[in-house]
């Protein structure tokens, strides 16, 4: 099992114990990748802009999910969770879709679970057929994972967290990943 897909399923295992400050962490570190990497890849200042503000929301739709878990019975199988977890990109877009965010703001939100090869959700889009804003916040929300402390490990460290990523580079987008890679160099 590779080290995103254990990090999926802990934080499958980890659902009920949601935690407010990580998640916030989380996304103030996605959203100012995300914007750094728009930028990289020569996208309009205003969608720079709007990116950051999806890589904040990206994971809106946990709050959701955790009051959606907590209204049900507390003893779900693992493969229920798995279930209820891949659905916070949806729940997230549903939450926000009526509040005024752009078509570009939400489905960056929708869609940053979609993997370039096709086997992501909720869609299974493949390649160009993934938004990219989307692709973008896709590789920006799994560094970020990774370089993070969890309740069950240490953060990787950067050189390791790259070397994962690259071993999993069916997920990206090899022009945002290397935009990315960039970035992350220059810092
Ligand atoms: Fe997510």
């Amino acid at each position: 099992m590779s080290a995103a897909q254990a990090d999926a399923e802990k934080t499958a295992d980890r659902i009920l114990d949601f935690d407010l400050s990580a998640e916030l962490n989380h996304g103030i570190v996605v959203s100012n990748l995300a914007y750094a990497v728009a930028s990289e890849l020569g996208l309009e200042q205003e969608s720079c802009y709007e990116l950051a503000v999806a890589g904040m929301l990206h994971d809106i739709g946990k709050l959701k999910l955790t009051e959606y878990i907590n209204g049900r019975e507390r003893d779900p199988l693992l493969i229920e969770e798995l279930k209820y977890v891949r659905m916070h990109s949806t729940l997230g877009y549903e939450e926000l879709k009526d509040q005024g965010y752009s078509e570009f703001v939400l489905e960056s939100i929708l869609y940053h679970h979609e993997n370039y090869d096709g086997t992501g959700y909720p869609d299974n889009l493949i390649g160009d057929q993934i938004p990219i804003g989307a692709r973008i916040l896709r590789v920006c929300d799994v560094f970020a994972a990774l370089t993070s402390d969890r309740p069950y490990r240490t953060a990787f460290d950067v050189a390791t967290v790259m070397e994962l990523m690259i071993d999993e580079i069916k997920n990206f987008d090899m022009e945002v990943f290397l935009a990315f890679q960039r970035i992350i160099h220059n810092k």
